[in-house]
């Protein structure tokens, strides 16, 4: 069930980065499902998604589909170009093929230690969409943008860029992550998150139009826990969380989950 205000499903999402290889990954994504069964998670109340490294993804596949647990999953890369000589590069139609839901891009960590721009990040949005991808598009800005420029100009610039060349309505959702916030415990506040969620959905407004805007899940990443997720939730355009660290302990990460339980949204 969407929340009554908004009409929008919280999306939390798990960004495992470079950890857990595919045996790792099986028992890990069953006992978080039976961790969130055990606690009885209404599973129409929520979405979850994680989003495990590459090699990773056959396996989480087919255990989903096997037990039909009610977790969805993603990449946290695809390829701009859908196939030919590109080395080392992973296509959007092999990840579809794979049934991913999501597909993460433009992470901070890609933009700052792949040289990720805002122009591969506009092509991977488009070529996610293409193959029947959900695009999480990160945006956010550095410690040192926050100072020269404010808290939301980068990220507002960045979400511009990736939908340059989307027309129409689009299923996408955006993840607002200082770079600041990732990985060091220091959080943004639920108001800070708010103002700079709040923009971004006039950015899909303007670029894709109003309807998109409204069914847009807008996420808050950085450095959440279980004891600062209420606060993030509890803010109308805040719509969910992409969670790097917390989603590797499978009791956090479940509490995360399981906000409405200790936050009363
Ligand atoms: P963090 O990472 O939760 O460990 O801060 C968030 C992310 O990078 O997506």
């Amino acid at each position: 069930m969407a929340r009554m205000t908004t009409g929008r499903v919280p999306l939390i999402a798990g960004n495992w980065k470079l950890n857990l290889d595919h045996l790792q990954a099986i028992a890990f994504v069953q006992k978080l499902a039976w961790s969130l069964k055990d606690a009885r998670l209404d599973f129409d109340e929520v979405e979850v998604a994680v989003f495990p490294p590459y090699t990773d993804l056959r396996s989480v596949q087919t255990l989903i589909a096997a037990d039909k647990l009610p977790l969805k999953f993603g990449a946290q890369n695809l390829s701009e170009h859908d196939s030919g000589a590109y080395t080392g590069e992973i296509s959007g139609a092999f990840l579809k093929a794979l049934d991913c839901d999501f597909v993460l891009v433009g992470h901070s960590e890609r933009r700052m230690l792949n040289g990720e721009g805002d122009d591969d990040v506009a092509a991977k949005t488009a070529a996610a969409i293409r193959h029947g991808l959900v695009p999480v598009i990160c945006v956010g800005e550095s410690a040192e943008d926050l100072e020269k420029h404010g808290q939301s100009a980068v990220p507002v610039a960045q979400l511009k860029a990736a939908l340059a060349g989307i027309t129409g309505a689009v299923d996408i959702v955006v993840a607002y992550e200082p770079v600041w916030a990732i990985g060091s415990g220091q959080a943004a506040t639920p108001e800070q998150a708010e103002q700079v969620a709040g923009q971004l959905r006039q950015v899909i407004a303007d670029a894709v139009g109003q309807d998109t805007a409204d069914s847009t899940r807008i996420l808050y990443g950085g450095s959440v826990k279980s004891g600062n997720i209420a606060g993030f939730m509890r803010q109308p355009n805040v719509d969910g969380a992409l969670v790097g660290g917390a989603s590797l302990d499978i009791a956090e990460f479940s509490k995360i989950i399981r906000f409405q339980n200790h936050v009363g949204v």
